[in-house]
Order: C-alpha cells, then sequence, then structure tokens
C-alpha cells in the first residue's frame, strides 16, 4: 500500500515536472519581428517570401521548421517577418548580416481615456470653417487610413451620398472576411484586419474575429473625426445642436483593423500587425495616416511604429499620431520620430456647464447627467463619512466597489474624489448604494481639469479648488445640504483652449534635440461616430450611434483632417512641408490673449503643446516652410551610430557612409531644441518660399538666460520655391545652477505670414 502510494505520488510528481518543462518550453517561444529594411527594385513577392524562409531556415536549420513559424511575410513597402521562435535563435538571428533588428512582438495601447459619452450631434468648434473647407474641396482629393479598431460601417458618417466612383488609383480593398454584412461604398473605400500578431502574442482571443468591424467604437470615432461625411442634425437631451462632419468631410478613408478587445478590457494591438498594416496601407495608395495608439518609447529601428512611419513618409505619405495620455509627468510623450506628426490634447471653447450649489456658493463643473429629481436642497455627505466597515477610508473617499454603507449614503449627494478615467464606475457605485446626487472633486494632480460624462445618476465633476471650498464646508457643518443644477451646451469658454491634464508631455526621451509634442488639437469631449455592437453595451457604455470620448486619440484626428485638407490644396507638398504649414502657425494664445494654460493653474509649455494650437486657416497660407527630404531622415540615423551596414539595408538607396550625419537639433525641424549647451550653439535651417515673392525679418524672444542671434537677419525670397538658409545662435549669458528647460519663440515675418517655432534649452549645470 505504501508503495502503491509512493509509486503514484512519483507519477504525478513526474507529471508535474513534464508539464513544468513543456509550459517552459511554450513559455520560451514567442513572437518576433525581424526587419530587414527596404526591397531592392523589382524584386517580386514570391522571391521575397522565400528569402525570408531561407533566412530563417539557416537558423532553425530547417526550411520547412521556418514555413510554420512565419505568420507575416512583409513583402510590399517594408521587408521583414514575424515568426515565433526561441529567444536564442532570435538573438542568433539579429547577429544576421543581412538583419536590421529582432525585437519582440509588443502590445501597444489605444490613446483614449475610456470616458465614453453619449450625445446628439453637433458641429465641433475647431474644424476648419466652411470657406476654408471649401477652398480646400473637403479634402476630396485625398485618401486617408486609419490603423486602429476597424470601422461600424454602417455609421451615417461614412455614408458615400454624392461622391464620386473610386479613384483609380486606390489598390486597396474591401476584406471583410467572415462579416459578410460589412461593405463598403465610395466614402469608406478599403477595410482590412491583422489579427496574427495579437493570435501569437498569448492574449485572450474570445473577442477577435476575422472581421474589419469595429466593436469596440475607438475606429469609428478616431475615423469619422478625420474623415467623416456631413450628418446633419439629430441633437439629444438638447445639449448640443448641428451638424457633425469630419475635419477633411469628402475625404475617401479606409480602416486597418490592427488593435483587438480583450474580455478584461486589455486589448491591444501588436507590432507584427501594426507592420503588416503599415505594408498594406501604403501599398494600397494612402495619402495620409492616422494612429491613435502607441507603446513605451524604444530606438527607432526597434520600433514597429518609427519603422512603418519612416517607409511612409519616404512615399510622400503624412503620419499623423497621438503623444499619449500619461501627462503630467515629464518625458511621457511616445511616438517620437522626427518624421512622425505627433499630437497633444487641449479644450474645446465649448463646455457642458452644470452648478453646484452649497452654503450660498455656486461653482462651475461639468455633465452630460440629467438633473436631481426635485428642487429642494439636497443633504450631503463626504463618501470617507459613509465608509463600510470592512473598506478602508481611501477606498471610500474614492467611492470604489462596496465601499459606502447604504443607509448613510441614501438620498443624500455623496461627495466622492475623483478617481481619473472611472467617474462612470464611481457613479454606478452611488447609484446602487442608493445617494441620490453625486460630487466628482478632483485631488490635486488633476487640478483644473473637468469633463462632461453621462453619468448613471444626477452627478457633477469640479476642479479641486473647488473641491477644497466643498470639503471645508462638510468638515465645518453637521447637517450640510446642496443642489445640482445641470446646463445645457454652451460656446466661447474663457479661457480656451487649456491643455488637458492627461496629454503626455516633452522632453523627448530618444532624441532630446527633436521638440515632442508637435502641436495640439482638440481632445477633449469629442463627439464622433461611435460602434453599435453588442460588446459596447457589454463594457456598461450606453448605446448611441454617436459618443463623447477624450484623448489623444481623439485630437490626433483633427489633424489628420487638417492634413487631408493641404494635400488636396498642395498634391505636391511632402509631409515636412505638411507638418511645418501647420506648425509655423499654430497659435499658443488662448481666447483671452495669454498663453494657454497647462490645466493646472500654470502657463503651459512647449513640452505639452509643441508649436501651439493648430490653426487650420493659418496653414493654408504659411509664407515660408521647412523642408525636410527622406535623405535627411535616413542622414538623422546615420547619427544614431547605425553603422553603414545596419543603414544599407534599412533602405538601399543611400548609405551612411557617403553622407554627413545629421544631429537631431540640426534636422531642418519646424521648432529648434538645444539640450545642455555649456557655450555657442548655432544649428542651420532652411526656409522655402510657398508664398509670393516677399521680405522676411526675423523676431525672437529669447529663453531665460541664453542670448540668440539669427544670422542673417533678414531674408528676400525673389521666386516661389525659393530656399534660403539661416543660422541660430543660442548661448548662455548667466550661470546656470539647475537644468532646467527654457522656452523662447523665433518668428520670421513679411507682415502678412507669421512663420514661428518654438525655441527649446537647457543650460548644463555649472
Ligand atoms: C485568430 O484567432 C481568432 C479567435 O480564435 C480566430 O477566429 C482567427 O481565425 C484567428 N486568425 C488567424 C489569422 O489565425
Ligand atoms: C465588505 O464585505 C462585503 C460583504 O462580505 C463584501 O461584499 C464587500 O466586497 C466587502 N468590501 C470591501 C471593500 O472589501
Ligand atoms: C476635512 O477633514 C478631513 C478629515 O476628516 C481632512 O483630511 C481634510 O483635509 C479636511 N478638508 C478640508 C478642506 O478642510
Ligand atoms: C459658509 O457661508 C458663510 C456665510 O457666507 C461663511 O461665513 C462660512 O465661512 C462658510 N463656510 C465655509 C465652510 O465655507
Ligand atoms: C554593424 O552592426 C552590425 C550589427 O550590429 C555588426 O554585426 C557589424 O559588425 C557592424 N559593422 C561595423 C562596420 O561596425
Amino acid at each position: 500500500m505504501e508503495i502503491k502510494m509512493r509509486t503514484l505520488l512519483s507519477f504525478l510528481v513526474f507529471l508535474s515536472f513534464t508539464a513544468l518543462l513543456q509550459s517552459q518550453a511554450l513559455a520560451a517561444k514567442k513572437s518576433y519581428v525581424v526587419y530587414l529594411g527596404g526591397h531592392y527594385p523589382n524584386t517580386n513577392e514570391e522571391a521575397v517570401v522565400n528569402s525570408h524562409h531561407d533566412l530563417l531556415g539557416s537558423i532553425l536549420k530547417s526550411k520547412e521548421k521556418a514555413k510554420s513559424a512565419i505568420f507575416y511575410s512583409y513583402t510590399k513597402e517594408i521587408n521583414g517577418f514575424a515568426a515565433t521562435m526561441e529567444e536564442a535563435e532570435a538573438n542568433e538571428l539579429s547577429k544576421h548580416p543581412s538583419v536590421v533588428s529582432v525585437f519582440p512582438n509588443r502590445l501597444h495601447k489605444l490613446h483614449t481615456t475610456h470616458s465614453w459619452e453619449f450625445m446628439g450631434l453637433e458641429k465641433s468648434g475647431q474644424i476648419p470653417s466652411d470657406s476654408l473647407l471649401k477652398k480646400a474641396r473637403f479634402g476630396e482629393d485625398v485618401i486617408i487610413g486609419h490603423l486602429d479598431t476597424g470601422v461600424w460601417p454602417e455609421s451615417r458618417s461614412f455614408k458615400d451620398f454624392g461622391m464620386d466612383p473610386i479613384p483609380s488609383r486606390w489598390k486597396g480593398v474591401c476584406d471583410n472576411g467572415v462579416d459578410k454584412t460589412f461593405h463598403c461604398n465610395n466614402k469608406l473605400i478599403g477595410a482590412r484586419f491583422f489579427n496574427k500578431g495579437y493570435n501569437a502574442s498569448g492574449s485572450d482571443l474570445s473577442l477577435v474575429t476575422d472581421s474589419p468591424r469595429d466593436v469596440e467604437g475607438h475606429g469609428s470615432h478616431t475615423l469619422s473625426t478625420s474623415g467623416g461625411s456631413f450628418v446633419p442634425d439629430a441633437n439629444y437631451f438638447g445639449y448640443a445642436k448641428g451638424v457633425a462632419h469630419g475635419g477633411s468631410p469628402r475625404a475617401r478613408v479606409a480602416a486597418y483593423k490592427v488593435c483587438w478587445p480583450d474580455p478584461g478590457g486589455f486589448g491591444g494591438c501588436t507590432d507584427a500587425d501594426l507592420l503588416a498594416a503599415y505594408d498594406f496601407a501604403l501599398h494600397d495608395g494612402v495619402d495620409v495616416l492616422s494612429l491613435s495608439l502607441g507603446g513605451t518609447p524604444w530606438p527607432y529601428s526597434e520600433d514597429s511604429i518609427a519603422i512603418g512611419s519612416f517607409h511612409a513618409v519616404k512615399k510622400g505619405i503624412t503620419v499623423v499620431m497621438s503623444a499619449g495620455n500619461s501627462g503630467p509627468l515629464f518625458g511621457s510623450a511616445t511616438n517620437l520620430a522626427p518624421w512622425i506628426f505627433t499630437v497633444a490634447a487641449s479644450t474645446l471653447d465649448r463646455q457642458f456647464p452644470a452648478y453646484l450649489l452649497f452654503n450660498g456658493t455656486r461653482v462651475q463643473g461639468a455633465t452630460f447627467s440629467s438633473g436631481l429629481p426635485s428642487k429642494k436642497p439636497y443633504l450631503m455627505i463626504n463618501a470617507e463619512d459613509a465608509k463600510a466597515a470592512n473598506a478602508t477610508k481611501f477606498q471610500a473617499s474614492l467611492c470604489m466597489l462596496n465601499s459606502l454603507v447604504p443607509e448613510k449614503v441614501k438620498g443624500k449627494i455623496v461627495v466622492c474624489q475623483g478617481q481619473a478615467f472611472n467617474y462612470l464606475s464611481q457613479g454606478s457605485v452611488v447609484k446602487k448604494a442608493g445617494g441620490a446626487g453625486m460630487v466628482i472633486a478632483n485631488n490635486e494632480a488633476d487640478g483644473d481639469y473637468i469633463e462632461a460624462d453621462a453619468h448613471y445618476l444626477p452627478a457633477i465633476h469640479i476642479t479641486y479648488k473647488d473641491g477644497l471650498k466643498l470639503y471645508s464646508y462638510l468638515n465645518s457643518t453637521k447637517m450640510p445640504t446642496g443642489y445640482i443644477l445641470c446646463g445645457r451646451t454652451s460656446f466661447g469658454k474663457k479661457p480656451s483652449p487649456v491643455m488637458a491634464t492627461f496629454s503626455s508631455l516633452g522632453p523627448n526621451v530618444i532624441s532630446p534635440g527633436i521638440l515632442k509634442p508637435d502641436i495640439t488639437a482638440p481632445g477633449v469631449d469629442v463627439l464622433a461616430a461611435f460602434s453599435e455592437d453588442k460588446y459596447v453595451a457589454s463594457t456598461g457604455m450606453r448605446m448611441f450611434p454617436y459618443q463623447f470620448l477624450s484623448g489623444t486619440s481623439m485630437s490626433c484626428p483633427h489633424i489628420t483632417g487638417v492634413v487631408g485638407l493641404l494635400k488636396t490644396l498642395n498634391p505636391w507638398w511632402s509631409p515636412a512641408m505638411i507638418k511645418s504649414a501647420i506648425m509655423t502657425t499654430a497659435t499658443v494664445l488662448d481666447n483671452t490673449h495669454k498663453v494657454m494654460q497647462d490645466g493646472l493653474s500654470g502657463k503651459a509649455t512647449p513640452f505639452s503643446y509643441g508649436a501651439g494650437h493648430v490653426n487650420p486657416s493659418g496653414a493654408m497660407d504659411p509664407g515660408l516652410v521647412y523642408d525636410i527630404t527622406p535623405k535627411d531622415y535616413f542622414d538623422f540615423m546615420c547619427s544614431y551610430g547605425y553603422n553603414s551596414t545596419v543603414m544599407k539595408i534599412f533602405t538601399h538607396e543611400y548609405s551612411c557612409k557617403s553622407s554627413k550625419p545629421i544631429k537631431d537639433e540640426e534636422l531642418n525641424y519646424p521648432s529648434i531644441t538645444i539640450p545642455s549647451i555649456t557655450d555657442t550653439r548655432t544649428v542651420t535651417r532652411t526656409l522655402t518660399n510657398v508664398g509670393p515673392p516677399s521680405i522676411y525679418k526675423a523676431y525672437v524672444k529669447p529663453p531665460k538666460g541664453i542670448s540668440v542671434t539669427v544670422e542673417p537677419s533678414e531674408l528676400e525670397f525673389q521666386k516661389f520655391g525659393e530656399e534660403k538658409t539661416f543660422k541660430v545662435s543660442m548661448e548662455p549669458n548667466q550661470p546656470e545652477t539647475t537644468e532646467d528647460y527654457v522656452f523662447g519663440t523665433l518668428v520670421w515675418s513679411d507682415g502678412k505670414h507669421h512663420v514661428g517655432s518654438p525655441l527649446v534649452a537647457s543650460i548644463k549645470k555649472q
């Protein structure tokens, strides 16, 4: 008996040991992206695929194994493949002379705050005025592609009423996969889906399908913001009225679904799928690419987004991306390569005001919720004072799940500390506990950032300062009472725009001499088309064809729309010229004529807004632009120490040997950043005239502690297309004790055009 037991025991041990071994072996095999640079001219796809099998086969010692390990071969514009292999094999492969880089198939995240809202349709305050739209023929010649969560093709924003047939240059398709109800038209001209990389990433696949249909809403929202058709009035609750449309309402749009949901809410988009989508989109013929997503910054040669975007820009395609929602943390901006157009988020001048009345005071907050049932004051309670026995004060103050005692909150207005991006669930906790209403009071870090939400009960979101007043009233009064008044949409809010506190900040952690983000655009409470899939309801959201969202995900497509208009007006402009036109005409002032605020009661800097807030009508007529060629970007890469072997592969047209490396600050960027100055530093810039003949003078507002000289300080342009070069020198004029960044401005003006650039510098500590 004893022996038997032992045998059984050792058998069990053996079993679990082999299981362990097997799971280790499984865990050791991961998916990787192998990047081989560009293609040689005139290579056929079959030969490329075969070369990938040979290359991996040489490492795995079997071409057959290589064939089954490779799940993508990038054969069109980008050369490389994605495959599952062991780490040791990936290491060996990375040493192969024809390989630029091998990197893990990482997950990237969407840049929305998940503060989902409902409402009717209206005209967003910041998209270009109608006359301007007319001038650029509503972006009718442009094709905009999005790499996102797909599209809800039935949305009214993608109707093709009155649109011409699809241009013959379009090589894309409408690949609806298993979803035979999904159709494209003359507006939505292409759709594809990419899930092999996600399938290989070890994520939960229960919500993955072979279809480009958007079940999450993010992709439909961003795509309709950049290129959505005109959609007539359908206001809701009377909060907003008007016509909804994208920045380039007559543009053609194409959806590349690369991001997938996860039942736990942890979905994302993998490098392998992103590169596959770039490879197709570049080949299909998009003019502008928009990506509202990102991950941790990596060196450019190991970053699928930097690589894909480099190939896009080389083809003349502008790539617009979101900067991220990790503010107000310095150095949190992502999508940092200089060939990417990186967008921060700020508020609109529109607001959805509501008022909180208490102790004879009236403070303004924001909401989309309905009002309180009766017109009398309600008892108020600090959520902390309604703490459940088994919850901590901290949990109760945040109104976390099951942290409140129903008897204490019943029929009252409950005051909760705001928990960023969780405002809706805080409301559902209060409602479940029997509260009549809710006040969300910001903590210090969230400052003045308030957002209108479609709460489950009458509720209002108030600033940190107002929250202090409220808490001190609650602390000093036995039976505090108050009332929430719900308002209507109002315009002309002052000050606005204000930077969103969630918007990610510079400096650039990969290229400190390139300012990021580049620009800011509306990204708070943006109304756009949404998915009507049942998945939306399963996440606890309310179902509406149009929803309000916030995030740099939402500001990014505003810029994409403006790029579409510029591209229609000036088809020959390079991505760098388009970006320059938008950056140099941006404004740093708000509607009170002061420098924009940062949402935390301070002045914002170029680290939050880049060159400033987009000014579409200015961008149509910039006067002068700073151009950058693909060769310049290549020389910039050479300065990163990628040796000539690697760079030759990266792009076969150039070689670092025959070129002079361009340092960050020397790239012909529309902003100038020089970190760690010790003594005089001089950089060169070249301007191209895209306006009438004119004489421009330089005006400088130097950064604090720095003397700036511009040489020459006057430039005469006699011809359209003429180029002129100038030098900017920065010299510290006082010893510094800190290495904090300082900010100034350079403006070239002929009286009519104002070509502005932020000057950013830090003085090396003595
Ligand atoms: C990815 O996984 C999903 C869910 O298992 C499946 O429906 C789909 O066919 C897979 N895609 C590929 C390309 O294997
Ligand atoms: C407190 O206990 C109740 C009942 O057991 C439970 O449902 C709830 O989740 C607990 N709350 C916390 C915050 O742990
Ligand atoms: C209110 O009282 C709590 C302690 O109960 C304290 O932590 C908080 O700082 C007080 N707030 C104000 C604004 O006085
Ligand atoms: C409430 O209002 C009264 C009258 O204006 C004022 O004296 C008092 O300081 C206020 N209480 C608090 C806590 O703000
Ligand atoms: C260039 O880099 C590759 C890969 O890092 C390395 O194998 C090669 O020896 C380097 N060549 C030179 C000339 O430094």
